[in-house]
């Protein structure tokens, strides 16, 4: 491919994902803008099963939990063997999608953006072998206080906060410059046509036509939802001014 327009030097940003998976991709990330930048070669996608890399005849990825319990846990040795086979292809940061992991915020999906890719590692059953995350230099990660069932469907959420901010990716009309959390502000309130609609009206600041007013306006409900909704996000913004 000749002329992809990327910020590092024609090599796109590259999701690499390993998975039991992996007909679960690109699924979501296939469509819409996310999908069309995947197929213009704005990113790219790899995938590695991890089942390629499992012990014996019935190419076992987990065993029982040492100690006893419920459920089964990824073996390290059948994970390493599918990470260090990924990393021969790409020398890329390692996450393991994971409930107990740092928190994912747009300041990460921005910081990992901008950096060549990712490589993912996305668990199933009671989590992996405590012995591979620090063997390997994993890094954990979380999108949310819940468990979901395997780690695919955050690593889609990562990977799609993450290419929406290449460059290209997202057009003019869906600037970034004004959204939530950019500048660490939920989004103040849209309005669009009818001008009213079941009684209520679009408010009259809007139509003006005043854009410092209306700037004035959007900054001040943005402020307000934040205060009212996310204490916390305020709490910290007022703290690091
Ligand atoms: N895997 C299961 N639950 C998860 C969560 N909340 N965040 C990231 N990975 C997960």
């Amino acid at each position: 491919m000749a002329h992809i327009p990327t910020s590092r030097g024609g090599t796109p940003w590259k999701a690499s994902v390993l998975t039991l998976f992996p007909e679960m991709f690109p699924g979501p990330l296939g469509v819409s803008l996310v999908g069309q930048a995947l197929k213009a070669g704005l990113w790219a996608l790899d995938l590695h099963q991890i089942r390629d890399f499992g012990i014996g005849r019935h190419r076992a990825v987990d065993d029982t939990p040492a100690g006893g319990g419920a459920g089964m846990v990824m073996r390290a040795d059948v994970l390493a063997a599918a990470i260090d086979h990924a990393r021969e292809a790409d020398d890329l940061p390692l996450l393991y999608m994971s409930p107990r992991g740092a928190p994912l915020t747009q300041a990460r999906a921005r910081a990992l953006s901008e950096g060549p890719g990712v490589m993912i590692l996305a668990g199933r059953f009671e989590g992996v072998d405590e012995r591979l995350i620090a063997a390997r230099g994993v890094t954990e990660v979380s999108i949310g206080d819940y468990v979901l069932s395997g780690g695919e469907l955050a690593a889609m959420v990562l990977i799609d906060a993450c290419v929406r901010l290449i460059p290209g990716v997202l057009g003019a009309e869906e600037s970034l410059a004004q959204e939530s959390f950019e500048d660490e502000l939920l989004e103040y309130p849209q309005y669009t046509k009818p001008r009213t609609w079941e009684g209520l009206s679009t408010p009259e600041v809007l139509m003006s036509g005043d854009h410092q007013k209306i700037a004035a306006w959007r900054r001040a409900e943005a402020e307000r939802l934040t205060r009212e909704r996310r204490p916390d996000l305020w709490a910290a913004r007022e703290k690091q001014r």
